[in-house]
């Protein structure tokens, strides 16, 4: 992937570096070790002796580590150019800094990336950039941004020699990207029918959209992705899938487009919206079909693995759009891209423990002011399941994370572990291969939350008692929520050689 022979170089010469430094190591432990010996023997030696032998001793460390570190800096680019950087940041950084997507500034050429160097320096430097939360120290997941020391050093030392643009006809050309998705041009897309309007009253707001999606026949649908238009608003989504049976709905356009979500029956709605079938019965809801987080990326799993039955008439309904706060009024247009697929082989299951899920939380969630706290929550599945991809999600008084399970035989399977908890990026980890967790294998997840005036995301000064609220109000921001949400299939051998990743 990355195209200079010098990067390659620097971690071969810590290899070599390593190799060094560990003989060195031996070297005066052997030699130390025959000190002590020497004192502790108590052997006729002067004491003038062992301090002599001590100081040669430290001289060989001291020398090995010199040169250590000279094979290091005669072997590391210590003039990368923007051939060297920008496969870095094509990789890492553009494909949320380009047009339409969340990143505030684009890094497409050389010009927009040297215009903030600075800036690039700072974030990646801190760790602020890329955003990916979870430990790779712990586990690994597809898609994994995460820079390595050599790569942090390389733009270090660019960015102080001036950020030298270098031969221009090496550097490669940008990534090329389908505007406005993450998977490649879509086969259809759905539009919100009317714009949804977001008041700027400082106040969470809950939406019920529905999108019709009116089809040439009966398909498969692989994935919805569903795009932002006002992506810093855009909380949190989940819609459901509505696929109506043959003959049991004429049309789906007509009817209210939108409503606030602020009913507790919601037949009557469902009838406002035209979405219970022409009869006047409950249509089958597919639910969780359309997801979105802040930070989130979708998840393309292999062909078979997941996907949905879609009729030529159907409707995506998002039961759960959550916009935060705005301090001015909006119109949100956002949109769903549909990708078809092949017939799934193998349906998704998706479960949660914690928050509205199979699991209790230990001790309830109650978040005293002033105080940092931890809640566990634990849960055993019947079957033998391949665990594809796990989402931790809590809201702004999260401060860490950390889920893994226990086998019968007393084994532990990390699963993830998020030492900094940010708000803004909730990913969908996926792994590269299933984790195969059998029957009876206990799957634990810890969180722990900082309510105290300290956590800059805290949203009350003086912090006060925050818990889960009820129903759908428990969804809002200064609300809380402990969920580990993860998707599986059950078990069929073969399964932890499957590659997610293809
Ligand atoms: C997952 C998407 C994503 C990736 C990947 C990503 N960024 Fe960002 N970046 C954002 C978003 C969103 C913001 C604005 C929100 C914020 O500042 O927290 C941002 C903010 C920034 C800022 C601050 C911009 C400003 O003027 O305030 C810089 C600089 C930056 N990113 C650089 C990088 C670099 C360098 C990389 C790669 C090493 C990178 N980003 C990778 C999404 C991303």
């Amino acid at each position: 992937m990355f195209r200079n022979k010098n990067y390659h170089a620097v971690s071969s010469s810590n290899f070599f570096a390593c190799i060094l430094q560990k003989n060195c190591i031996e070297n005066f432990v052997n030699k130390y070790h025959f000190s002590i010996q020497l004192s502790s023997l108590k052997l006729t030696r002067s004491d003038k002796f062992s301090f002599c032998l001590l100081i040669l001793i430290s001289f060989i460390f001291s020398s090995c580590q010199e040169n250590s570190n000279n094979l290091l800096q005669t072997t590391t680019n210590s003039n990368p150019t923007f051939e060297d950087i920008a496969p870095i940041i094509y990789k890492n950084c553009t494909p949320c800094h380009r047009a339409g997507e969340s990143g505030p500034i684009e890094f497409m050429t050389y010009d927009d990336v040297k215009k903030n160097v600075n800036k690039i320096k700072f974030v990646t430097q801190s760790g602020y950039m890329p955003p990916w939360p979870a430990d790779d120290s712990y586990t690994h997941f597809i898609g994994e941004r995460k820079l390595s020391k050599e790569e942090l050093e390389l733009i270090k030392i660019w960015v102080e020699n001036g950020a030298p643009k270098g031969d221009e006809s090496k550097i490669p050309s940008p990534p090329v990207f389908y505007a406005g998705s993450f998977l490649g041009k879509p086969d259809t897309v759905i539009k919100f029918l009317k714009p949804v309007p977001i008041k700027g009253n400082g106040a969470d707001h809950f939406y019920i959209v529905k999108l019709p999606l009116q089809l040439a026949k009966d398909t498969f649908v692989r994935y919805f992705e569903f795009v932002p238009n006002h992506r810093k608003l855009a909380h949190h989504i989940n819609g459901h899938l509505i696929s109506y049976d043959a003959g049991k709905k004429k049309e789906v356009v007509s009817g209210l487009t939108h409503s606030l979500d602020e009913f507790s029956d919601y037949k009557d709605l469902f009838k406002q919206m035209n979405i219970l079938n022409d009869d006047g019965s409950f249509p089958v809801l597919n639910p969780n079909t359309v997801y979105y987080l802040p930070g989130y990326m979708p998840v393309n799993y292999p062909d078979g693995i997941g996907g949905y039955k879609t009729n030529k008439t159907s409707v995506v309904l998002l039961k759960n759009i959550h916009y935060g706060p705005s301090n001015i009024d909006v119109l949100d247009s956002s949109y769903i891209n549909v990708f078809y697929g092949p017939k799934p082989k193998r349906p998704i299951i998706e479960t949660q423990l914690g928050t509205f899920g199979i699991s209790k939380i230990e001790p309830e969630l109650i978040l005293q002011p002033n105080q940092i706290q931890t809640f566990h929550t634990q849960a055993s599945l019947p079957g033998d399941i391949s665990l594809l991809s796990v989402n931790p999600h809590l809201h702004l008084l999260g401060k860490s994370f950390w889920a893994f399970a226990v086998q019968q035989n007393g084994d532990t399977i990390p699963l993830i572990k998020i030492k900094k908890w940010d708000f803004r990026w909730q990913y969908y980890y996926t792994y590269k291969n299933p984790i195969i967790i059998k029957a009876g294998t206990v799957i634990h997840a810890y969180a722990t939350f900082d309510n105290t005036d300290k956590n800059p995301f805290n949203p009350n000064h003086p912090p006060k008692v925050v818990t889960q609220g009820e129903g759908v109000r428990s969804m809002q921001t200064t609300e809380e929520m402990f969920q580990f949400i993860f998707s599986y299939l059950p078990y069929q051998p073969g399964d932890e050689k499957m590659d997610l990743s293809k």
